[in-house]
């Protein structure tokens, strides 16, 4: 090797961008649209306290979403409506504080964006003042171009999220899969170049079906984040209580649970007060003297 070869080390750096290639520092949008012109897939998750997003980091999750899922996953209401920007702020700057290399990006929640650009460019301002985020993620495709341009020019890395927008659930009727039919496909396809075309860094695409997402991911040219979209989507994004089972009761189809966490922590605090019913807990060596 002579002294212009690159290093192994170096080698590495070049040819990784997302898992291990990034170690020092925060992963960026830079990072992201290379992964895409490279073909690396990545993975997202959310994340809502610091002590699991610091898990997460930890595991080399290169994007970290403080989703207004909180409502329901974390903060014990039944929809996404109710979230608002204080929990926003407060829940974004935890994970953010519990993380050193993903990148952070946090969910504008309902009401804190529709009413004009001003509101959207005002409410992502406090997310990356106050919490110190590093993007903002708000629904909707041709409704939201306007915000996203505007937040984009004012330098706000912006991913945006199209198909399934759960804050419209009351709308919706429900969660149901979006996109089918040809009129419906047509949207999401103008919807998503529409998102690209004002700036947005990457696009989740939530519940459409695999082969739309497939089509979406090859006439982009910024990545889509898949949650229900199929295999073909650039990267996949779950929520977290949903992929290690911590969620009660069903979860949606598109979940694949790593783990059964209820489960084991479930017996582990039964255990905990079997052993102080019993008096086996504090023993000998948990006690001072
Ligand atoms: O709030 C959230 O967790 C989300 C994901 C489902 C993409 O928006």
């Amino acid at each position: 090797m002579n002294a212009s070869s690159p290093s192994p080390a170096q080698n590495q750096a070049t040819t990784t961008t997302l898992y291990g290639g990034v170690t020092n520092r925060r992963v960026t949008v830079r990072d992201l649209a290379t992964a895409k012109q490279r073909g690396e897939r990545w993975a997202m998750l959310t994340a809502y306290d610091a002590l699991t997003a610091g898990v997460f980091d930890e595991a080399g999750i290169p994007v970290l979403l403080v989703g207004d899922s909180a409502g329901n996953c974390h903060l014990g209401y039944e929809t996404t409506v109710p979230v608002t920007m204080d929990q926003m702020v407060m829940l974004s700057a935890a994970v953010v504080r519990g993380t050193k290399r993903a990148m952070i990006v946090a969910d504008l929640p309902f009401g804190s964006y529709q009413e004009s650009p001003a509101q959207a460019m005002h409410n992502a301002a406090r997310l990356m003042k106050e919490a110190g985020v590093g993007a903002v993620k708000l629904e909707g495709g041709e409704r939201s171009a306007r915000s996203i341009e505007l937040l984009v020019e004012a330098g706000v890395p912006v991913m945006a999220h199209i198909g399934l927008t759960p804050q419209s659930v009351h709308a919706l009727g429900g969660y149901p899969v979006q996109g089918r039919g040809d009129e419906a496909a047509h949207q999401l396809l103008r919807d998503a170049k529409a998102v690209q075309q004002a700036g947005a860094f990457s696009v989740v695409l939530e519940a459409v079906p695999a082969e739309l997402a497939a089509q979406v991911t090859e006439q982009l040219a910024i990545p889509t984040v898949g949650i229900g979209g199929g295999p073909d989507t650039d990267a996949q994004v779950l929520v977290w209580t949903d992929m290690a089972g911590m969620t009660a009761g069903r979860v949606p189809k598109f979940v694949k649970q790593y783990a059964d966490l209820r489960a084991v922590l479930g017996g582990a605090a039964r255990a905990y007060a079997e052993d102080v019913r019993t008096g086996a807990f504090p023993a000998a060596e948990h006690s001072f003297h």
